[in-house]
């Protein structure tokens, strides 16, 4: 019927796009960048961060990660709290990116302690089993420019002063991209809002249990190892040996992570692995 009356075939279709166009795309860039979105706590980067920002696009991190927590429950539980227009304000360009080689950093900052980051980003491998990030040890050969972030301040207009310009001399490339990574979705207080509170009685399911002490042992060598050493003995994180803690207590800690201590939380990997944890720490514990 209609196709038979193309002018008003094509008025109709012209009225539905727009609608269309509408709903998704005008009416949600109303609400973009305007006050409402802006997040008090949300800071420009200091001239050591913004340095890191540039050479993480110099050496194209961006190919392989996004920084970007989409709204999606898969998302939130892997990385944290999704990620907010607010947060966005003085990236300029954005690094939202599309493709992830690698896994999201939108909420990296505060999830390592410094340390870590030096070790993972000289060599990956030493922190993450068959990594294939390649390694950037190179570029703490490297000592930043105080003339150039100079005037990159003038482009950006952030306010940065003579003393915080000075004192960059003395910084290499590695120090900015570390205090670049641990900026990065730090701005909200997310990390705490997001531990989970264990409802109910802990009881350790695998007491004693041979296998689950093994299994726990594997888990320990490839996620626990890196930052607490091979022997439990120690190296970014405190040695293991000595705990004198209760099963509850064990598994509260591996689930929620110490957030203001750098020790990350491993509630994702599930509570049957996250026991056989607790199981093999408690038999290699000294007490
Ligand atoms: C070829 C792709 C690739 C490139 C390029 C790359 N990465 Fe990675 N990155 C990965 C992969 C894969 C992982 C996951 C394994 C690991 O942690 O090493 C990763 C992990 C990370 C992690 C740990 C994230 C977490 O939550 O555990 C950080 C931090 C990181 N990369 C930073 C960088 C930085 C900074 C650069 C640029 C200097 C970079 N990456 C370049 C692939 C890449
Ligand atoms: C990125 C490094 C890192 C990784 C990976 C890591 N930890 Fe930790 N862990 C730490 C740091 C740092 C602390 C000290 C935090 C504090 O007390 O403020 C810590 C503390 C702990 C504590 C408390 C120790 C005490 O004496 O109070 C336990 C238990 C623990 N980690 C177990 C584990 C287990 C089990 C794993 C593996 C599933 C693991 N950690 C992985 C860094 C790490």
């Amino acid at each position: 019927m209609w196709e038979k009356r193309p002018i008003l075939l094509l008025l109709l279709a012209t009225a539905a796009i727009m609608v269309g166009t509408i709903v998704t795309m005008i009416v949600p860039f109303m609400s973009v960048n305007t006050e409402a979105d802006r997040i008090e706590s949300v800071t420009p980067y200091t001239p050591l961060q913004q340095e890191g920002r540039d050479i993480y696009i110099r050496e194209g991190c961006n190919n392989c990660h996004t920084q970007t927590v989409r709204p999606l429950v898969s998302e939130v539980l892997r990385y944290g709290e999704y990620s907010k227009s607010g947060e966005f304000v003085y990236d300029r360009p954005f690094l939202w990116g599309s493709k992830r080689t690698g896994p999201d950093l939108a909420r990296l900052g505060g999830k390592y302690p410094d340390a870590w980051h030096y070790k993972h980003m000289d060599s990956p491998r030493t922190m993450i089993t068959g990594s294939n990030m390649p390694d950037y040890g190179w570029i703490k050969e490297n000592l930043l420019d105080p003339q150039m972030i100079q005037r990159k301040m003038e482009t950006l207009n952030f306010p940065y002063t003579a003393e915080q310009i000075s004192a960059l001399a003395v910084k290499n490339e590695m120090d900015a991209m570390v205090a670049y990574l641990q900026k990065l979705g730090s701005d909200i207080p997310w990390r705490k809002a997001a531990e989970t509170t264990i409802i109910g009685e802990l009881n350790n399911p695998f007491t004693g249990d041979k296998g689950a002490i093994e299994a726990g042992g594997e888990l320990y060598e490839n996620s626990c190892a890196p930052c607490h050493g091979d022997k439990l003995e120690g190296d970014i994180g405190p040695e293991l040996t000595d705990l004198d803690m209760d099963d509850a207590d064990l598994y509260q800690i591996i689930h929620n992570g110490i957030s203001d201590g750098g020790m990350p939380a491993f509630g994702s990997i599930g509570s049957d692995k996250v026991w056989q944890l607790v199981n093999y720490l408690q038999s290699e514990d000294d007490n």
